[in-house]
């Protein structure tokens, strides 16, 4: 029987410079989708799997993250007061079991791999996730609920993988595919920002994984990768080579990068369109303005 997976970490301490000077005094993740920050659509995303410990490494300037997990007691105080009982459902979602979450420090921003192994203690010996959450996915199964029962019947390490066009590979880790099985491919090895001509597949690696704890023991050895940073899809290819296989799987939904601009506001207007209140007027507008728009050409 595989140990389940209840433990993920949110590597959070990027200095987010494509969002400044918002990320100035804002956590990127704090950010809102209409009015939810994305940190709570990977929580949801997480709970929805299973997880029931959240592990952040965080870095300097990141409180709102940690005060927006934490009771408000005052404010729920008032909204009881005032019977806002569905504001105060909403509430809910953002509080965290006592001892359920743990922040952890990442004192300088090495690269991805440096921020997870920073977690490694709290890990230990069991497999666990790891969520970026400025990668959002819609999906009627939550990606890492897709991902974690898939990893159930192949163990060893598993990759969210979607395809690209070949001019974006140079942004994602790209993975050189051995046996291509539909929603599961086996990984003969993965590449970190290769260039079009160079990338193995055109199946890159989005914020999504499932690990073995063999990954952190890889990380100590702390080798810098593409981009002078410590990369985790170093860490992941390195156990193909120790005998611990490594998936890519194609997860079913939609993927925003709301670490860039384009992907954010792409993610706003779908999440808003997808909420009831808001899709009418939005649609008006929208016709509007691309009306316009065309007018104008
Ligand atoms: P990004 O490459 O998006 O970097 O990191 P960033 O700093 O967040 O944003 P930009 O590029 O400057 O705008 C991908 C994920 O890895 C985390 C980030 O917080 C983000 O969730 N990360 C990256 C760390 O936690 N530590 C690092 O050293 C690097």
């Amino acid at each position: 029987m595989r140990n389940k997976v209840t433990k993920a970490i949110f590597p959070v301490a990027g200095l987010g410079t494509r969002f400044l000077p918002a990320t100035k005094s804002v956590p990127k993740e704090i950010m809102t989708l209409v009015d939810r920050p994305l940190v709570q659509y990977a929580i949801d995303e997480a709970r929805e799997a299973g997880i029931k410990e959240f592990i952040f490494v965080t870095s300097r300037g990141k409180g709102a993250l940690e005060d927006y997990f934490d009771h408000s007691p005052n404010l729920e105080q008032e909204l009881r007061k005032k019977g806002k009982d569905d504001l105060l459902a909403t509430l809910q979602d953002t509080n965290m079991d006592s001892g359920a979450i743990a922040y952890i420090r990442q004192h300088k921003a090495l690269g991805l791999g440096h921020a997870v192994w920073c977690a490694r203690r709290l890990i230990g010996n069991e497999p666990f996730a790891v969520m970026l959450p400025d990668d959002v996915i819609a999906a009627e199964k939550p990606c890492l609920k897709q991902m974690i029962e898939a990893y159930e019947e192949t163990g060893g390490n598993m990759v969210a993988a979607m395809e690209v066009a070949p001019e974006k590979t140079s942004s994602y880790g790209v993975l050189d595919v051995k046996e291509d099985m539909g929603s599961v491919v086996s990984v003969n090895g993965m590449v970190e920002k290769p260039k079009a001509e160079d990338a193995p597949s055109n199946l890159a690696v989005i914020g999504r994984y499932v690990l073995a704890p063999s990954v952190l023991r890889n990380l100590n050895e702390m080798k810098q990768g593409a981009g002078g940073e410590i990369q985790l899809t170093d860490a992941i290819a390195q156990d193909i080579a120790q005998d611990t296989p490594v998936y890519g799987y194609r997860f079913k939904g939609q993927r925003f990068d709301c670490g860039s601009k384009a992907g954010f506001l792409q993610a706003t207007v779908a999440f808003a369109l997808a909420r009831e209140e808001l899709r009418e007027d939005l649609m008006e507008y929208i016709t509007d303005i691309t009306q316009v728009s065309r007018a104008a050409e």
